[in-house]
């Protein structure tokens, strides 16, 4: 199977993350934080490992301040429903995914949070003093995916950081398209909150994801219970990450996401954006050669974080999408990939898109292959 679904979820991981995690399990699979027994000593050691490891990733200065989620939906709802407040406003871009606008949607309707989603143009770009203009005295903060699911385009984090910054606003990046293959700095980008999932970009296993909060704010958690710490005290502990980490940790998950990081960080994330957008100009420029196509993802290192959006006119993508991957073994996705607003923004509501995300393993072969498919499909249709 030729796998271009990575912002799904990327496939394959690294060898080194199967086998750390296979080693964890195998090794040291007692439950961290919840004994004083050598074997749990271990296992809380090698996820404060994968904590600082984030940390340096993303210049977090205190890695503490980093909880550990089953992915990027659930990191994204304890930072907007744990921070927001009865009353507050929000702004976001028409860019976000429904695990920013659900969470949202829910709030304005229970709780009587404002919103206000600033319209993005034909490719999904936004104009920060959008942004600017629906700030208002009750305004919190604002929200932005650093890149769309839907077409790639990597949205003006720094500006848009800068903005919230200058005007006494939290900034709540979404970070699950871009980070592991575009640099993520939360102090040059002056971001407050930062949510990932740890299986796409980072190359770990599904099931992990993470939380950054900035020091100076107290948000609520989701979630309350069993931390392995202060147990004398009969509520939630006040310090980070125990506050937003009840439960047992996903520790084999962890430690493959620390593998997956170390694999990028020995590969250098330069060169993963440069390999991925190779592919991407590859099969872009293979694309658009074919007659009858639309494409909406734009052609650039800097703006896509690796994925060719494409219909054929007249042609519903989820029919194409199942003919790549019935005739032709490739695995793409199709239809609304859970952003109704970006559709609405493109125009493609009823059609769908079909969405080829590469990965770093893709090659130029795969890229070639997927082309002359759909040049037979675009000649038989
Ligand atoms: C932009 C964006 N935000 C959030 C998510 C949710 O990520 P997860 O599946 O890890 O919860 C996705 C997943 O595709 C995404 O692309």
């Amino acid at each position: 199977m030729i796998y271009l679904d990575n912002a799904a979820t990327s496939f394959p991981k690294p060898d080194s993350v199967y086998d750390e995690m296979q080693k964890c399990m195998k090794e040291y699979g007692a439950n961290p934080g919840r004994g004083g027994h050598a074997m749990s000593i271990r296992a809380s050691m090698e996820v404060m490992r994968v904590r600082e490891s984030l940390g340096s990733f993303f210049n977090i200065k205190n890695p503490m301040q980093i909880c550990f989620t089953k992915n990027a939906t659930e990191a994204l709802n304890i930072g907007i429903c744990g921070f927001l407040k009865d009353g507050d406003h929000v702004i976001t871009t028409s860019m976000e995914h429904n695990s920013v606008i659900r969470p949202i949607k829910t709030l304005e309707r229970d709780r009587g949070i404002e919103i206000s989603i600033i319209p993005c143009n034909d490719f999904g770009e936004i104009d920060v003093n959008d942004i600017k203009k629906q700030i208002k005295t009750n305004t919190k903060l604002i929200i932005s995916t650093f890149s769309s699911n839907v077409n790639g385009i990597v949205m003006p984090v720094t500006e848009i950081g800068n903005l919230a910054r200058e005007n006494g606003l939290v900034f709540l990046l979404d970070a699950s398209q871009g980070a592991g293959s575009f640099e993520i700095d939360v102090e040059k980008m002056r971001i407050d909150i930062m949510a990932f999932p740890g299986h796409k970009g980072l190359m770990g296993p599904q099931g992990t994801g993470g939380l950054y909060i900035n020091e100076e704010l107290s948000l609520l958690p989701v979630l309350y219970g069993g931390t392995g710490s202060h147990s004398e005290i009969i509520y939630q502990p006040e310090m980070m990450p125990d506050k937003m980490e009840s439960g047992t940790l996903n520790t084999p998950g962890i430690i493959g996401l620390g593998a997956g990081i170390d694999y990028i960080k020995s590969i250098g994330i330069g060169n993963v954006k440069k390999k991925k957008y190779e592919l991407v100009e590859r099969l872009h420029t293979g694309i658009e050669e074919l007659k009858g196509i639309k494409l909406y993802s734009k052609n650039s290192i800097d703006m896509n974080s690796g994925i060719v959006a494409m219909n054929f006119d007249d042609i519903d993508s989820t029919e194409i999408s199942y003919v790549l991957d019935k005739v032709y073994g490739i695995a793409t996705r199709a239809g609304l990939h859970c952003s109704l607003l970006a559709h609405q923004t493109f125009g493609t509501v009823k059609s769908g898109i079909v969405r080829f995300s590469v990965g770093i393993f893709n090659t130029n072969d795969e890229i070639d292959a997927t082309i002359n498919a759909l040049k037979e499909i675009s000649t038989s249709a």
